[in-house]
C-alpha cells in the first residue's frame, strides 16, 4: 500500500531508542506521525490469506516488523503488547546483528548503513573507484567499539576487504589510514604490523602499494606515553601513515592536479619574476635547472606526501554537538574531513562510488558528499550513525532512516 511505503524495520525500531518501553498503542500513534500516514491509511483493513479474515494493515506490517527486529536481536517482547530494545541494544554502544543490514541515513549520493562490513560488500552490484578507511588499530588498549590484536589482525581485515578489492574497477584504490604506534608487546619496539598488512595486501589480494603517505597532524596529543614520556626512549609522535593500493598501477585513476596547493606568496613572486634566473647543476649534476624554469604560470603547487591536517575538525561539530545533547558517545578515533577530501579529490572523479567499511562519523561519506561522488558507508555502532547523519543534514535528498528523524520522543 502506496501509504505505508515508509514504514520499513528502521522505522519501527527508531521510537524505542531512548525509551524503557513502549506499548503497541505508543508505537502506532508515533508511527504515525513520524511518517506522516493519514488516518484512512491508519485504519484500512483488508482480507489476508486463505481464510480470508480482514485485518488492519499499518498494525499488521508494523508486528511484522516487530517480528524481524525480534528475530536480529534488536526488540523484545516485555509483556503481551509492550515491547523494548532488547539487552544488547541497550548498552552504550550497539553493535549491528550479524547478517542486519539497516539503512541508517542516505542523501541522492549515498547513504549509511548499520552493518557489520563483513555483510555488506559482497553483495555489491557495481564497481568502486576508491575504498577510502581508517579500520580499528590493533591498539593494545581496546577502543569501546573493539579492536583485534596484532596477532590477529591481518586475519580479522583480510576478509573485509577481500570483497571491497574483488569489486575495484580497473585502476581503483584501497586507502587505509592506519596508526604507526603499535609495539611489540611490553617493548619500545615498533610492531611490524603495516610491513605484514602491506605484504599480505599485495601477496593474497593482488594490491599494489602506490604511495605511504604521512599524515601529520600538528596538534596530536603527546605520545605514545610509556615510552616517550615515561621511559623517555621515544620521540613524541607526530604522524600516522596512509597506504594507498590498487589493483592496477598502469591504470590507475588518480589526478594530483584536483589536489592541488595553493602556491605561497613568494612562489608567486618568483613564477613572476621570470623563474630561475641562471642556469645551475645541483647533487653532482643529477638535477639541474635551467634560465627561465618554473615561469609558465600553473594553478597550483603539486601537493607532496606529507599531508599536515590538524585533526581537530569544524565540520564534526554538529555530531558533537548532537552526541552531546542526546548522552550519545562521542566518537573517539575520527579523521578530518580534509583528510578524506584529499583523498577523494585525487582518487575519483565526479559520479564515482567511494566506500568505507569503518565508517564511524561518516567522514569519507561526508568527504564524498562535498565533492560530488557517490558513497556507502557501513558502521557497527548505531549510535555512531545517530550523530553522524547531523553532518548530512542540509544535503539534497537526506533521509534519516532511524538515525536523526526528528521523531516525537525527544531522542532523536
Ligand atoms: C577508526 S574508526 C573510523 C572513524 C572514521 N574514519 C571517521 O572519521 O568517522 C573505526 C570504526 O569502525 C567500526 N567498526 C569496527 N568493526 C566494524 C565492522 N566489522 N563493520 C563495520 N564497522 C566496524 C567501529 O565501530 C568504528 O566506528
Amino acid at each position: 500500500m502506496e501509504d505505508l511505503k515508509n514504514l520499513s524495520a528502521e522505522a519501527v525500531m527508531a521510537p524505542f531508542v531512548g525509551r524503557d518501553t513502549l506499548t503497541n498503542r505508543e508505537l502506532f500513534q508515533q508511527l504515525a506521525l513520524q511518517l506522516d500516514i493519514p488516518e484512512a491509511a491508519l485504519d484500512a483493513r483488508a482480507p489476508v490469506g486463505k481464510a480470508g479474515k480482514a485485518y488492519n494493515l499499518f498494525e499488521r506490517k508494523v508486528r511484522w516488523h516487530q517480528q524481524t527486529l525480534k528475530h536480529l536481536g534488536v526488540l523484545e517482547r516485555v509483556e503481551r503488547g509492550t515491547w523494548r530494545l532488547s539487552g544488547d541494544a541497550k548498552k552504550e554502544l550497539t553493535p549491528a546483528p550479524r547478517r542486519a543490514v539497516l539503512l541508517a541515513f542516505s542523501t541522492d549520493l549515498g547513504c549509511a548503513l548499520w552493518a557489520n562490513a563483513e555483510d555488506v560488500f559482497s553483495g555489491l552490484g557495481e564497481q568502486i573507484t576508491l575504498a577510502f578507511t581508517s579500520p580499528p588499530y590493533p591498539l593494545a588498549k581496546q577502543r569501546a567499539y573493539g579492536n583485534t590484536d596484532q596477532a590477529s589482525y591481518i586475519d580479522w581485515l583480510l576478509p573485509i576487504l577481500e570483497p571491497i578489492v574483488a569489486h575495484l574497477r580497473p585502476g581503483g584504490s584501497v586507502v587505509l589510514n592506519l596508526g604507526n604506534d603499535i609495539f611489540e608487546p611490553g617493548s619500545p619496539a615498533r610492531s611490524l604490523y603495516l610491513e605484514r598488512l602491506t605484504l599480505a595486501l599485495h601477496d593474497r589480494l593482488g594490491l599494489h602499494l602506490m604511495e605511504r603517505f604521512v599524515w601529520h597532524n600538528p596538534t596530536k596529543p603527546p605520545g605514545p606515553v610509556q615510552w616517550a614520556s615515561i621511559r623517555r626512549v621515544h620521540h613524541n609522535t607526530a604522524y600516522e601513515h596512509v597506504l594507498w593500493f590498487t589493483n592496477d598501477p598502469a591504470l590507475v585513476v588518480a589526478d594530483n592536479r584536483r589536489c592541488l596547493r595553493e602556491h605561497t606568496d613568494k612562489h608567486r613572486r618568483f613564477m613572476e619574476a621570470g623563474g630561475v634566473q641562471q642556469y645551475a647543476r645541483y647533487a653532482g649534476g643529477a638535477y639541474t635547472v635551467r634560465e627561465g624554469s618554473f615561469s609558465a604560470p600553473t594553478e597550483g603547487a603539486i601537493a607532496r606526501n606529507v599531508l599536515s591536517i590538524p585533526h581537530r575538525d569544524p565540520d564534526q561539530q554538529p555530531a558533537r554537538d548532537y552526541a552531546a545533547a542526546h548522552g550519545l558517545p562521542a566518537h573517539p578515533a575520527l579523521m578530518p574531513s580534509r583528510l578524506a577530501e584529499h583523498f577523494v579529490r585525487f582518487l575519483s572523479d565526479m559520479g564515482d562510488l567511494i566506500v568505507d567499511p569503518f565508517g564511524g562519523w561518516a567522514t569519507t561519506g561526508r568527504g564524498a558528499e562535498l565533492h560530488g561522488r557517490r558513497w556507502l558507508v557501513t558502521e557497527r555502532c548505531r549510535e555512531y550513525l545517530m550523530a553522524a547523519a547531523q553532518r548530512f543534514r542540509g544535503a539534497p535528498g537526506f533521509h534519516a532512516a532511524f538515525a536523526a528523524n526528528g521523531g516525537a520522543n525527544g531522542c532523536y
